[in-house]
């Protein structure tokens, strides 16, 4: 870790001289190169390329992972979007149609995803057995002296110690269940101000950031400058390295969301028709090396990074999902056989990815210190996911709140001590747990990252044409 950590230093330091010494004396530089140039090689804090995740995202993974997320399992979410926001009240509701998400009726959905899961086995009735006398709260003389093990084993896993998310009450009325394939994640006009304030409070009061350190091209800041930028950064530095690995998540899923808006922009709008699409210009508003200051080709990196940590949380929990009691129940026996198959396949696939990131360097110093870090780390992640209820634009709040509980639950199995400690790759341990919420956003939050990168190589060669 010490090794690879200072010589990603020096080659930062390098990289940073390189840009800021001789920007304008270099050869004009194409459309693409502005975006992409410094977006290759090696990435920071990890010991993975650009080039390698590229060519597995999009030929080997990508296309099955869609497959997947097709499924009935997959693209019901429940989600409660009237939450109140907690942090202020002036939430300027956008009321563009293009924001509104279309709920279920309720005989959409199968009826055995709104039942419980884990069905179609003697194990699974066990398990549900215990999760009843969970509910009815203690540990029941009558219970048979198999359930009753279970049942500690069971109560162990009350996770709330190790989840990074402030989930939904999914049993509130105000829950409903959203079919994500019919509210697609895109463009839907909802920036300015509003989208800014957001992602301000996440920056500024979320990211351990010190007030006085000014983030660069900060839309809502005034007076900024080369200096600005360098402060930030060489506090950035600074970090150790799971707070900067903090703010580069969440400035991995910003770009990634904006792949995503620039990708499927409202080209088109007739009353007969609209056309959803590429736009180079916005995309290079956001990402462009010069038009940004160097802010974009950063964020397309942490898009990778954050790439990286959820491909290595996937392939961490597979002997979870390969327990023969786990069902991706919808109640078609045969399709979730299938679908089960599938995921499977994807997931052996994640783990033969050859450079995986390397989560035992973080919260590994001094046993106390490492503790509280993690704690902090947490906290400011569940605070996270409350600002999403914040999120003006309902259908921006939706996917908002699904990446993020998708990012919670990747970090959660990063950083779970019962997959630690009591997962071998042999015997997975019934301790540690996942809801099929905590699923369904994982894998789609995988899905958009995945998308993301698949866009970037569209995007690279529209830029191509461009000067
Ligand atoms: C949570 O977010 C609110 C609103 O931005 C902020 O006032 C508070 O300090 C945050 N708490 C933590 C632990 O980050
Ligand atoms: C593409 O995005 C730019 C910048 O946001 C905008 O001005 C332009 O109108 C968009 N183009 C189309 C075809 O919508």
């Amino acid at each position: 870790m010490g090794r690879s950590w200072g010589f990603l230093v020096g080659l930062l330091g390098a990289a940073w001289l390189l840009r800021s010494g001789d920007g304008g004396q270099q050869g004009p530089e194409t459309a693409a190169q502005r975006c992409f140039c410094q977006v290759s090689g090696y990435l920071d804090d990890c010991t993975c390329d650009v080039e390698t995740i590229d060519r597995f995202n999009n030929y080997r993974l990508f296309p099955r992972l869609q497959k997947l997320l097709e499924s009935d399992y997959f693209r019901y979410y429940k989600v409660n979007l009237k939450r109140p926001c907690p942090f202020w009240n002036d939430i300027n509701q956008c009321g563009r149609r293009d924001c509104a998400v279309k709920p279920c009726h309720s005989d959409e959905v199968p009826d055995g995803i709104k039942s419980a899961s884990y069905k179609y086995s003697e194990e699974a009735n066990l398990i549900e057995e215990c999760e009843q006398a969970e509910r009815l709260g203690a540990v029941d003389e009558s219970l048979s002296e198999e359930t009753q093990k279970a049942v500690l084993q069971w109560t162990k896993h009350d996770d709330s110690s190790d989840s990074f998310c402030e989930v939904d009450d999914i049993q509130s009325p105000d829950a409903e269940y959203v079919d994500l394939l019919l509210n697609p994640e895109r463009y839907t006009g909802y920036k300015g101000p509003d989208a800014w304030k957001i992602w301000n409070v996440i920056y500024e009061e979320n990211c351990f950031k010190p007030q006085t350190i000014k983030r660069p091209l900060t839309p809502l800041a005034s007076g900024q400058g080369k200096s600005e930028e360098n402060t930030f950064y060489s506090w950035l530095e600074g970090l150790c390295v799971e707070k900067r690995a903090f703010y580069r998540l969440i400035s991995g899923l910003h770009a990634s969301i904006n792949v995503h808006l620039s990708a499927r922009y409202l080209l088109k709008e007739t009353w007969l028709e609209k056309k959803w699409g590429h736009n180079v210009t916005e995309f290079q508003q956001r990402f462009d090396g010069i038009l940004t200051e160097g802010e974009g080709p950063r964020r397309l990196k942490n898009l990778y990074f954050l790439y990286l940590i959820e491909l290595r949380a996937l392939s961490k929990v597979l002997p979870f999902f390969e327990r023969p009691d786990f069902q991706l129940f919808t109640g078609n026996k045969v399709q979730d056989a299938e679908n089960k198959m599938l995921l499977l396949e994807i997931l052996h696939d994640i783990k033969s990815f050859p450079l995986h990131f390397d989560e035992n360097s973080f919260f590994a110093g001094d046993k106390k210190e490492a503790h509280k870090l993690k704690e902090d780390f947490r906290l400011h992640f569940r605070n996270i996911s409350r600002i999403m209820d914040c999120v003006g634009c309902f259908k921006c709040r939706l996917w908002g709140k699904l990446q993020t509980q998708g990012l919670g639950t990747a970090l959660k199995i990063l950083f779970s001590e019962k997959l630690i400690a009591n997962m071998p790759e042999s015997g997975p341990s019934y301790e540690f747990y996942l809801t099929r919420q905590e699923i369904v956003s994982l894998f789609n939050a995988f899905g958009r990252i995945s998308t993301s990168v698949r866009e970037l190589e569209n995007f690279r060669n529209l830029l191509q044409n461009i000067h």
